[in-house]
């Protein structure tokens, strides 16, 4: 066999794991679910699902891709015996339902950047009735979001069948940084909106009633997207540690990923809401899938050199999308290689294709969005979670604490603290979680 890859770099890890994190679910996903869970409470649940259950999540995905150094379905495999295979099997399906909805959002992103191209936001407003939501509905589905969605997965296949891990780890590198730096500055640009104060206290100031009214949505829709935004329950994290040497300390690096992707989002908000409610939009769960598409537009339609920052911004995101597209594709892609023998290059072709063709409906009615986006996130990454709690909680505790001690030290009781709080607690949120999405569903 031949000797397997590690990272280039010390920071190889680090990067491309906050690539994988880092994307749509920042951008996209987070804005519109906060919105349609009610604002700020919706954002301390996630919060809390993030901390409390993200946190324990990935370093069980850590240490299991560690020690196994296999792809998700052979390391579920090597430890928990042959029958985790069908597990395995759930990862790889995941993958697949996420990524064909994901390239079609990530296409928009594409469109809307090379819109900037085209002139003022403002400008082309006007070609839709100067209304944004209009100009979404318009180039959300039919051929435009056809055409993008085939660039992208294009993209995404040539990729991964190049096996480049060093193009992941220079996109990153340059990315990250800059999508902070758009983003700072846009939140301080929504500052200064005539409405800003109403979009900040419908984000930040939690109705605790609107918990207690709805949590039996607001916990799945919470948890769905979590796990999403870290990139947890299919594998990723796995596959991604699987490449690493054992002198990382796991629980810093969980830390740092989950410190970046939280920190883009919680900013992501901090540009959206304020520009909403300017805008007289105060039920921001309406916009749905477009909302951030519909606030960023009325944004750079206002603002001077708007459409150098509009430019900026949604060609940003779409490289964004791309590290974590091929994150999703790189997982169905190993698994492929290494348990059926296929070459690289057929590998990702052939899976890239089948998911292609299964995002083409969402092309055509974002109805279909909806369905594979809720299935993914409200139930099979919510399973996949469950399932390496209950591997690493019950079935490898030991070996797990251990793994986990390569790169820190003796860990004493905190090693106890992280198998109990997944044994129990983590693993009685995760059954009412999944219960409560498969029901709502
Ligand atoms: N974490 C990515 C995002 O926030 C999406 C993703 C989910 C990527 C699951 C890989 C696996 O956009
Ligand atoms: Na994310």
């Amino acid at each position: 066999m031949v000797q397997r890859e590690t990272w280039a770099t010390r920071t190889g890890f680090i990067l491309a794991a906050v690539g994988s994190a880092v994307g749509l679910g920042n951008i996209w996903r987070f804005p519109f679910v906060t919105g349609e869970g009610g604002g700020a409470a919706f954002l301390l649940v996630y919060l809390l699902f993030v901390a409390l259950i993200g946190f324990p999540a990935i370093l069980a995905e850590f240490v299991v891709g560690r020690k196994t150094e296999r792809n998700p379905v052979g390391a579920l495999m090597e430890l928990g015996g042959s029958s985790w295979k069908y597990v395995g099997g759930v990862f790889v399906v995941t993958g697949f339902v996420i990524l064909s909805f994901y390239s079609v959002v990530a296409g928009w992103f594409i469109r809307y950047f090379l819109e900037g191209f085209r002139g003022s936001y403002a400008n082309l407003l006007t070609g839709y009735e100067g209304d944004a939501a209009i100009m979404f509905g318009e180039l959300s589905t039919g051929l435009d979001a056809f055409f993008f969605h085939t660039l992208f997965m294009v993209i995404t296949i040539g990729v991964v069948a190049l096996g480049i891990r060093q193009g992941i780890e220079l996109a990153v590198k340059v990315m990250v940084p800059a999508i902070l730096i758009l983003l700072i500055g846009m939140a301080v640009w929504a500052f200064t909106l005539p409405d800003a104060s109403a979009g900040y206290s419908y984000y930040l100031s939690p109705e605790f009633s609107i918990i207690a009214d709805n949590w039996a949505t607001l916990l799945p829709a919470a948890a769905g997207q979590a796990f999403f935004t870290l990139s947890l329950g299919m594998g990723v994290m796995i596959t991604y540690a699987s490449y690493l040497g054992e002198d990382r300390n796991l629980t810093k690096d969980g830390v740092t990923i989950i410190g970046f992707d939280t920190g883009i989002a919680f900013l992501t908000g901090l540009v959206v809401f304020p520009v909403f409610f300017s805008a007289g939009i105060t039920e921001p769960g309406d916009g749905g899938a477009g909302a951030i598409f519909i606030s960023m537009t009325e944004a750079f339609a206002t603002i001077g050199g708007g459409h150098i920052l509009g430019l900026l911004f949604f060609g940003t995101v779409a490289i964004a999308a791309l590290s974590s597209a091929i994150s999703l594709l790189e997982v169905v892609t190993a698994y492929v290689i290494d348990e059926k023998g296929v070459e690289r290059w057929k590998a990702a072709l052939g899976m890239g294709g089948i998911i292609y063709l299964l995002g083409v409906p969402v092309t055509y009615d974002l109805i279909f969005l909806d369905l594979l986006d809720g299935f993914a996130d409200g139930i099979l990454l919510v399973f996949g979670a469950l399932m390496l709690v209950i591997l690493v909680g019950w079935i490898t505790p030991e070996v797990a604490v251990k793994e986990l001690e390569k790169g820190i030290g003796d860990l004493g009781g905190r090693g106890q603290a992280w198998i109990w709080a997944i044994r129990v607690p983590i693993l009685l949120v995760l059954v009412i979680t999944l219960y409560l999405g498969v029901d709502g569903y």
